[in-house]
């Protein structure tokens, strides 16, 4: 029997039309623009509007990715929302978008890895995929991270914003995904959470900045020896939009130029598990990536999670 791989067929992204600046910022805490620019990127981030929800964003991004992809909700046999930040305990934000879309009948959950979120939601459906359990999957990473993050901590509000990304992966006769690699380390826990009985971010952000930039470049490496490869194999790094420091940190490690690495981060933040389907939302719709071009993603997050995907594009 011909192995059966998953591919990417078509992106889509939302933003919502809010734009808060550090200049904003700045009036919101003891902050500078100067300040937030030159420790993590960031300019300006995006910020859902009063009564936008979680679900209004993977709608708007699920939609467009559908439409790239010429195919109908019905279509898809797989629904995976990655978030942290659903608008209801239950049920699930995909089930939530399965009504919104009209899909009926095929499975759909959510997956929680913070950051990670996306890229454990796409080696969930890319093994679905790989074994027969379906053809179409629509894969989302969403967050309102504005609903999460407390507006008096300068060391957290900074960092983060809202939106959301979505890609639709269909079966193929050759690679598309070629490998993922996800991980975890609970033991970490009390760097990154909400605590429990609360609804607010509460970070070390130094530690999580040491152990982000460690970890993220371990799991290039693992990723490229799992496939002997080389960095200079690798057309483009699309990695999760924390803090340029972080991002220029992996590439370091990897050898590879700037221009290889799509970077979002400067207008929208740290978006969490929508911050790889965005950047890699953008970076297509710009005409970066050529058709075969490998493209590596990487991420990390509260958990600790972290993950990465290697991809042939087109
Ligand atoms: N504006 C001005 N000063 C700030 C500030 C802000 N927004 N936030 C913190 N500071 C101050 C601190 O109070 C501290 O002051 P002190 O020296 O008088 O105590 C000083 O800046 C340095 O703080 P520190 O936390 O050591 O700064 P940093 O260089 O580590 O930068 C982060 C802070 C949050 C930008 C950085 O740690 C980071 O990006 N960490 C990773 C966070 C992350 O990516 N989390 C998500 C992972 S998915």
């Amino acid at each position: 029997m011909k192995p059966i791989y998953s591919r990417i067929v078509a992106t889509g992204g939302y933003l919502p039309e809010r734009i808060l600046s550090n200049r904003d910022l700045e009036q919101m805490v003891e902050t500078s623009d100067a300040w937030i620019f030159a420790r993590t990127g960031i300019r300006s981030r995006h910020i859902a509007a009063p009564g936008e929800k979680t679900v209004d964003m993977a709608e708007a991004a699920a939609r467009q990715a559908l439409a790239d992809a010429g195919l109908n909700a019905a279509d898809l046999d797989l629904i995976i929302v990655a978030t942290t930040t659903p608008d209801q305990i239950f049920p699930s934000t995909a089930c939530l978008l399965q009504a919104r879309l009209g899909n009926r009948g095929a499975p759909a959950f959510d997956i929680q890895a913070v950051c990670t979120g996306f890229i454990y939601a796409l080696a969930t459906a890319d093994r679905f995929i790989r074994s027969g359990g379906a053809r179409h999957a629509l894969v989302v990473g969403v967050e309102s991270m504005s609903h999460i993050v407390d507006w008096t901590d300068r060391g957290t509000c900074i960092l983060f914003g809202d939106g959301a990304g979505a890609v639709v992966l269909s079966a193929g006769d050759q690679p598309g995904i070629i490998s993922t690699h996800i991980h975890a380390d609970g033991a970490y826990a009390d760097l990154l959470q909400v605590p429990g009985g609360e609804t607010r971010i509460a970070m070390q952000g130094n530690a999580v900045f040491r152990v982000a930039v460690r970890t993220l470049g371990e799991i290039v490496q693992e990723t490229l020896a799992a496939n002997a490869l080389t960095p200079a194999e690798i057309d483009w790094l699309v990695p999760h939009q924390a803090n340029i420091r972080i991002i220029e940190a992996t590439a370091d490690k990897l050898g590879l130029p700037m221009e290889r690495v799509v970077t979002t981060v400067e207008h929208h933040g740290n978006t969490s598990a929508a911050s790889v389907p965005l950047a890699l939302d953008e970076a297509a719709r710009r005409g970066c990536f050529q058709p075969r071009q490998r493209l590596l993603l990487e991420a990390f997050g509260g958990g600790f999670t972290w993950g990465s995907a290697l991809l042939r594009w087109g």
